[in-house]
């Protein structure tokens, strides 16, 4: 984990309000893994908080940091009115990510990804990193939008996408989970696949709701809940499940903020 000076290589706007940030910043690119996050603070003494934002993608090699973040308060306000050439603070790779190696045991027969809005992000980074570790296992991408898709194509050397929105823009019009369900990935072939899913509450629990149906694993990244990223805020509470069965409130961004889904209760 470093905390570290970094500069803003590219800023584009992506769709309205969801914008996406390049950054240089080589040692964070070095150690970040699918699901981890980054503590990203504004150039302003008056907002001490940082912005914990999902990593998109990182290059170690050319020391490239990819984030998407949506403008949902100040702070990313702010983000979104930087150029390229600013020098930003910021504090990662945090958290725990996605267990990579879950995927690639032999009983496994397929890998799912499923994201929503903002959930959409990390999995791209996770796409990637399934697909060089396990070229011959077939994976298939979930991705659920509001409207015109803001990030597709850089899917498709990974698996097979979907894409489904609110609005019928591209795709399958519906929620992701409806997509699924029409497109009947799941059968009652005891098969055993591992699903890595980030996106809205309704959608983890349907996923939860199927996973005791099928032979499914779930694991679940509950960044979107997240406020300051570092324990300072308490604005990251959940409801999980402890190894001994206990159920715990605890800090999304402390523990996680990726979980075996079965140990997420949602109210
Ligand atoms: Fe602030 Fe977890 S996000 S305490």
């Amino acid at each position: 984990m470093f905390y570290d000076e970094v500069k803003i290589l590219e800023q584009k706007e992506l769709a309205p309000g969801i914008w996406q940030m390049e950054l240089e910043a080589p040692e964070v690119a070095r150690q970040a893994k699918p699901g981890q996050f980054v503590n990203l603070y504004v150039n302003d003494p008056s907002m001490l908080l940082p912005r914990p934002i999902s990593i998109c993608e990182a290059d170690p090699e050319k020391g490239i940091l990819t984030l998407i973040y949506a403008v949902v308060g100040k702070g990313t306000e702010v983000f979104a009115t930087y150029e390229a050439g600013t020098m930003l603070r910021l504090m990662g790779p945090l958290g725990n990510g996605f267990p990579l190696e879950r995927g690639g045991e032999e009983d496994v027969r397929e890998l799912f990804l499923v994201g929503g809005g903002l959930g959409i992000p990390p999995m791209l980074f996770l796409a990637r990193k399934l697909h060089e570790k396990y070229p011959e296992k077939p994976i298939r991408i979930f991705n659920g939008f509001r409207s015109t898709p803001w990030i597709e194509e850089a899917f498709y050397p990974y698996g097979e996408v979907f894409s489904a929105s609110d609005d019928g823009a591209s795709g399958f019009m519906g929620n992701v989970i409806d997509a699924m369900e029409y497109k009947r990935i799941f059968t009652d072939e005891k098969i055993k696949a591992v699903l890595y899913a980030c996106g809205p509450i309704p959608m983890m629990k349907a996923i939860q709701n199927w996973q005791t149906a099928y032979n499914m694993e779930s694991w679940f990244s509950l960044e979107e809940r997240m406020g300051c990223g570092f324990g300072a805020c308490a604005g990251c509470p959940a409801n999980l499940r402890m190894p001994d069965g206990s159920i715990m409130k605890k800090g999304v961004c402390k523990l996680g903020p990726v979980f075996p889904g079965e140990d997420v209760i949602f109210q």
